[in-house]
């Protein structure tokens, strides 16, 4: 059995203008030690997603289908008492917007050890150490000045970085990352998913990596999905995917990558680690036009209006999820072979 099992999830959101199908249908296995990583454009459904899991995204005017099997229970049917027990000890969230997380009260130290004392007895000198020796980890200079010290004489990257760090000091069995270095420098944002990289190989933990990025997801997933607006338009291995994408909006985000510019590593060879240009990012070539208005999808593929390869077929019938000739677990939706 899988550890985390997502089948068929759908979030729909009831606004005013419509209904937004934020997350429309979508499926996908986590084992336990597995990297799997979400890419797509803004507004494609990636933390909708994932925050759906968990209680997460505000309900009404949300409407969750489908299942979430945690180690066989339904996270979906739990109420707000259970989840709470979930989040954090079985599954950490490093949220997209950090800021507004942490306590202003409290001493970061406190609420560092506040996570490890919560879902273990252990001495007060035991939770600290280890609270800072994280924060050493997570690149915070002086832990254990840092430690007494409130959110506010932190810069914005350092409580990131702390966020991070308590998320991770919980040793959760699954950890979703959702775009956890974007806010960071380039070097900082490195080491980080180092760091990630590094317990999750410690402790076995399951990761899933959120980011519009192809090339921080697939230097360190295992399968990769693509989304867009609310589905997964194609899933696989990194290397198959480089190797040949099968869906064009996922060829599109590929070109959409910087070009490697010097030597480098195989990975940045390979297009796989943006790298700054002169102290700033290459401009990238952007995927033409939008994406669809989600209360408002077009009929057919909802990646038709963009799509260079369209066919008339596609602008009426939404492509079923296909697996791919190889069929090495790859599967993706389309009509059309690219
Ligand atoms: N509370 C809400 N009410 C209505 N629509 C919402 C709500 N929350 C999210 N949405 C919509 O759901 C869609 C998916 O949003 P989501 O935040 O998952 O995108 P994302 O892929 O994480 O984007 P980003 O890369 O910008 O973080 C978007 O169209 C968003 O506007
Ligand atoms: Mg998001």
């Amino acid at each position: 059995m899988a550890l985390l099992e997502v089948e068929d999830l759908k979030v729909h959101f009831h606004t005013r203008h419509g209904v937004v199908k934020a997350v429309d249908g979508v499926s996908f296995s986590l084992n336990q030690g597995d990297v799997l990583g979400i890419v797509g454009e803004s507004g494609s459904g990636k933390s909708v997603a994932c925050l759906s899991l968990l209680g997460l995204v505000p309900s009404p005017p949300a409407r969750v289908a489908g299942r979430a099997l945690l180690n066989g229970q339904d996270l979906l049917g739990l109420d707000g008492d259970r989840l709470r027990q979930i989040r954090g000890r079985k599954i950490s969230v490093i949220f997209q917007e950090p800021m507004t997380s942490l306590n202003p009260y409290l001493k970061i130290g406190a609420q560092l050890m506040e996570v490890l004392t919560t879902h273990e007895r252990i001495p007060a000198a035991d939770a600290r150490s280890r609270s800072e020796a994280m924060l050493g980890r997570v690149g915070i200079p002086d832990p254990g000045i840092r430690m007494d010290q409130y959110p506010h004489q932190f810069s914005g990257g350092m409580r990131q970085r702390v966020m991070i760090a308590m998320a991770l000091l919980a040793k959760p069995d699954v950890l979703v990352a959702d775009e956890p270095t974007t806010a960071l420098d380039v070097t900082i944002q490195a080491q980080i998913l180092e760091l990630i990289r590094d317990l999750q190989r410690e402790l076995g933990m399951a990761v899933i990596l959120i980011s519009h990025a192809m090339g921080v997801v697939a230097e360190m997933s295992a399968q990769i999905l693509v989304m867009y607006a609310g589905r997964i338009v194609e899933r696989g291995a990194p290397a198959d995917l480089f190797r040949k994408p099968l869906h064009p909006y996922t060829r599109a985000l590929m070109d959409s990558m910087p070009a490697p510019t010097d030597g480098g590593s195989a990975a940045e060879r390979q297009g796989c680690r943006e790298r700054p240009v002169a102290g700033r990012r290459k401009r990238l070539a952007a995927i033409p036009g939008t994406p669809p208005d989600p209360a408002n999808l077009p009929a057919g593929c909802p990646f038709a209006p963009r799509c260079p390869y369209v066919l008339d077929i596609c602008r009426k019938t939404d492509p079923e999820e296909r697996p791919a000739p190889e069929n090495s677990g790859r599967t993706f939706r389309c009509h059309v072979d690219i």
